[in-house]
């Protein structure tokens, strides 16, 4: 049986770690957090054992393999300890906000032969996983346009948004990740526009709120993205994927699929599933399982630490795009 620990007692790392014991494939030996309070309570509620230290956790002989949901600015470090050990590791997005700092890593993971995949969850969203066979099996024929929808109910607290990286590496970053997906070919140009149109005080800590972007890949297929940090009718999470022989959509879910029709109003439908812990609770549980049978198989990972390099170059190139006002075109 793989035992498994998971890193951090945080808002991702309480998903993990509960879709972790509740797997009869695999044991949650321990929980690490250096927060106590937190990770005793979790660790007590899940019934495995407690490290207030990362490294201690990694390094414990009960642990073949790791899920890592600790600040970004920690993923690599507790990453490169893991390959060290031979463990594979499950590792939350985005890689780091240092682009330098990843490719290093990158290279050292790829030299060890280390096996780390890159939390990218949207991209096993039950919705997503069908739309890819869909898109596979040929039934829109080539794609030649791919639209992301992405926005927050609410933009999130400002101590929260000072240590995120800005939009395109914490929240669009997942959208790079779709769009290399859905397009089946990499970007090769970027051309990205910015706004604060929720709240001009992100000008002090050089971040936007309500971004577009395009991309465009070596044959000229095309994708736009746009992501907003608020919408007042809730967490707006869509896809279409436009092909020479059709389309598929993708669109938001609900509760219920109750539609109320009245004197005033008609289709009165139920609010939007709120925020990604609900909408995505699927795809966490079914990254972390495509995460436990790669392993078990010693099969190769769903998804890599090279994925999060190239997402996290895409938002860069965005970034850049932005600075310039030009399109940036993608040089790696
Ligand atoms: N895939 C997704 O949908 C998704 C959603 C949310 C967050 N994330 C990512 O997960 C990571 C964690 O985000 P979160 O929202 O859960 O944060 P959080 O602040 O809720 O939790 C982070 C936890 O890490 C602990 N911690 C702090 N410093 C540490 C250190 N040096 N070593 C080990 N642990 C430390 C904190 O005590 C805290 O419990 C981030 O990289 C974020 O981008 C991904």
């Amino acid at each position: 049986m793989l035992r498994i620990a998971v890193l951090g007692a945080g808002r991702i790392a309480n998903i993990h770690a509960a879709n972790v014991a509740a797997n009869p494939d695999v044991r949650l030996s321990v929980i690490a957090d250096p927060w106590r309070e937190g990770v005793d309570k979790l660790a007590s509620k899940l019934g495995c054992a407690v490290a207030y230290d990362c490294a201690e956790a990694i390094a414990r002989d009960d642990v073949d393999a790791l899920v890592i949901g600790t600040p970004t600015d920690t993923h690599i470090d507790l990453m490169l300890r893991a390959v060290k050990l031979g463990k594979p590791v499950l590792c939350e997005k985005p890689i780091d906000l240092d682009f330098a700092k990843a490719a290093r890593a990158v290279e050292d993971i790829e030299r060890l032969n280390g096996k780390v995949m890159l939390g990218f969850n949207r991209r096993f969203d039950p919705d997503t996983l069908q739309l890819r066979k869909a898109i596979a099996r040929g039934d829109i024929g080539e794609v030649r346009q791919v639209v992301i929808t992405s926005r927050d109910p609410g933009l999130a607290p400002v101590e929260y948004l000072t240590h995120s990286g800005g939009i395109f590496r914490d929240m669009t970053i997942h959208d790079f990740d779709t769009a290399r997906t859905l397009l089946g070919e990499e970007p090769v140009e970027v051309f990205a526009m910015a706004s604060r149109l929720v709240e001009p005080a992100l000008a002090e800590i050089d971040d936007y709120d309500s971004v577009m972007v395009l991309l465009r890949t070596a044959s000229g297929k095309q994708c736009h993205i746009n992501c907003c940090r608020e919408a007042v009718y809730g967490y707006d999470q869509r896809l279409e994927v436009f092909g020479a022989k059709g389309m598929i959509l993708n669109d938001n879910h609900r509760p219920s699929t109750v539609r109320t029709y009245s004197a005033t109003q008609t289709e009165v439908r139920d609010p939007l599933e709120n925020f990604f812990l609900e909408r995505y609770a699927d795809s966490y549980r079914i990254e972390l399982n495509q995460f436990i049978e790669a392993v078990r198989a010693n099969a190769p990972l769903p998804t890599t630490a090279r994925d999060g390099l190239r997402a996290l170059h895409l938002a860069n190139c965005a970034i850049e795009s932005i600075k310039t006002g030009r399109a940036v075109k993608v040089e790696i």
